[in-house]
């Protein structure tokens, strides 16, 4: 094997350990997760907070052409939120502004992810998505109060 091979080969492994060590980094100190699909034949058919408890919720949002159903929900702070995400026509973005949740609103699944709102504040909902001529109004809002 040559000099350089051996190089090429030695740092390709080195970097394979780096990025092997980053995800589990990601995943367990930082809690940065993927969104899960559920692919189900029956979805939800509209948009609604559901209060499981005090501090736990669960959102069934619709992304449609060109607004976010529901636009609006208001949870105390501390709250854990499971967001369920369907898209009733085409493909939308989803992202939560100052979190990590950016999802994929896909038609015939559902994306999901969990995130608990420890902040009180409003926190921006857009798409991310270009979805057409209505794309720039697809917008809603997470308001955290204080609890
Ligand atoms: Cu929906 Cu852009």
């Amino acid at each position: 094997m040559d000099k350089s091979e051996a190089l090429a080969l030695g740092l390709s492994a080195v970097l394979l350990l780096v990025f092997f060590v980053a995800i589990i980094y990601a995943s367990t100190a930082r809690g940065i997760d993927v969104p899960t699909c559920i692919t189900d034949p029956d979805p939800f058919q509209r948009g609604q907070l559901i209060e499981h408890a005090e501090d736990r919720y669960e959102v069934q949002m619709i992304a449609q052409m060109w607004s976010f159903q529901p636009r609006r929900i208001e949870i105390p702070a501390g709250s854990q939120l499971d967001i369920y995400l369907r898209a009733a026509d085409i493909l939308h973005g989803f992202k939560i502004e100052g979190t990590n949740i950016n999802m994929m609103a896909v038609p015939g699944s559902i994306n999901y992810m969990q995130l608990t709102f420890d902040e009180p504040g409003t926190y921006p909902l857009i798409c991310h998505e270009y979805c057409g001529v209505g794309h720039h109004n697809m917008r809603g809002e997470i308001v955290v109060t204080e609890s």
